[in-house]
């Protein structure tokens, strides 16, 4: 049946459920849904107009900048500022951190956001789904003094809320803040969210593994085990393996369908995303919605962020499929 529920209405109504103060994070999701549906506008028209392809120049993670990276991220970028709506700014695509302060230091919100403002980037020239990552913190220091890296560097379990937008066969936000995981699906003929996925939780039944099997040479040897039991005949198993390469896409289809996935380290990386804007809002929609997420040892919201960009292995999904990584790779030892 199709829900008439409406995302602003479902914030009003459930403001109860947010410990802090309600209109400030209010009036954050309205921000982040309107430059949602901009991006979305957008990538919908890839291929009709100039917003396919490289821009020439890297980001500070060494990789080819999108246009739609670039785009994405000035999209969110300017409507938070623009709105006087967080303090601060960090982005997958920056350097480093944006203080939002006003030339008289005269900003005394609270939060602040951290972003990956497009996922997936290197399938948007082939027509396939990417995504958008947020990730909410209170500020630690002072308020009306400009942030400082501190305040970016708290581990995951202070996250207020999080969420991700996937541009798929429909627009989706799907977001948490602490009391379950919903959806909502975006209408584009009036421009408005629908609650269309209530209480999002993993199915009992998980029997989905994506990763990238084309590093598999390179993974720790605990994994390789992982994946070959993943293979192997047994009660469910073989599992099916499933991988889009663009986390939010996979992440979304497994919290939906039941599974795990994996970005392992290897011999020369630790992993390749990003604790702050990738592993951690991930993991505590994972965990909202009754799964876990480990780094292999850890819980991926207990690690103290070291710098703004850190990446770290990531394992999340189900509860039972995480524990068996964790398991493999304990073995291997
Ligand atoms: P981004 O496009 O934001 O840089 O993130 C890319 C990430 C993530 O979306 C995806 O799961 C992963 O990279 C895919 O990496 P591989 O191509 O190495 O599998
Ligand atoms: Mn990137
Ligand atoms: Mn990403
Ligand atoms: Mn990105």
């Amino acid at each position: 049946m199709e829900s008439n529920k409406t995302l602003g209405e479902f914030i009003i109504e459930n403001q109860q459920e947010f410990k802090y103060s309600s209109g400030e994070l209010s009036r954050l999701f309205n921000s982040i849904k309107l430059a949602a549906k901009v991006v979305s506008h957008k990538v919908n028209k890839a291929g009709l107009v100039d917003i396919v392809g490289g821009v020439g120049g890297k980001n500070i993670q060494g990789e080819d900048q999108q246009k739609l990276d670039v785009y994405a991220n000035d999209i969110f970028i300017e409507t938070l500022i623009n709105r006087q709506i967080v303090c601060g700014i960090t982005s997958e695509e920056n350097d480093d951190f944006i203080s939002v302060q006003g030339s008289d230091n005269s900003n005394t919100n609270k939060y602040i956001l951290l972003m990956d403002p497009l996922d997936g980037s290197s399938n948007i020239d082939v027509n396939v789904s990417v995504g958008t990552i947020f990730s909410v913190y209170r500020r630690i220091s002072e308020i009306g003094t400009p942030v400082v890296l501190e305040d970016f560097l708290q581990p995951g379990i202070n996250q207020v809320a999080a969420g991700y937008v996937i541009y798929g066969t429909s627009t989706m936000l799907v977001y948490t803040t602490g009391h379950g995981v919903n959806g909502f699906t975006l209408n584009p003929a009036i421009g408005t969210f629908y609650l269309s996925h209530p209480k999002i939780k993993f199915p009992e039944k998980s029997t989905i593994y994506s990763v990238n099997d084309g590093n598999y040479t390179h993974f720790p040897e605990g994994i390789k085990d992982f994946i070959r039991y993943c293979r192997q005949e047994g009660e469910d198993r073989p599992y099916t393996s499933r991988y889009i390469g663009s986390l939010v896409s996979d992440m979304h289809r497994n919290m939906l369908k039941g599974g795990v996935y994996l970005y392992p380290n290897t011999r020369s990386n630790n992993g390749k995303l990003r604790l702050l804007y990738e592993c951690n809002p991930m993991a505590f929609i994972t965990e909202q919605a009754g799964g876990k997420a480990s780094d292999g040892k850890s819980r991926i919201m207990e690690i103290e962020p070291q710098s703004l960009h850190q990446r770290v292995p990531f394992y999340s999904g189900s509860i039972k499929m995480v524990e068996k990584v964790e398991e493999f790779i304990a073995k291997s030892k």
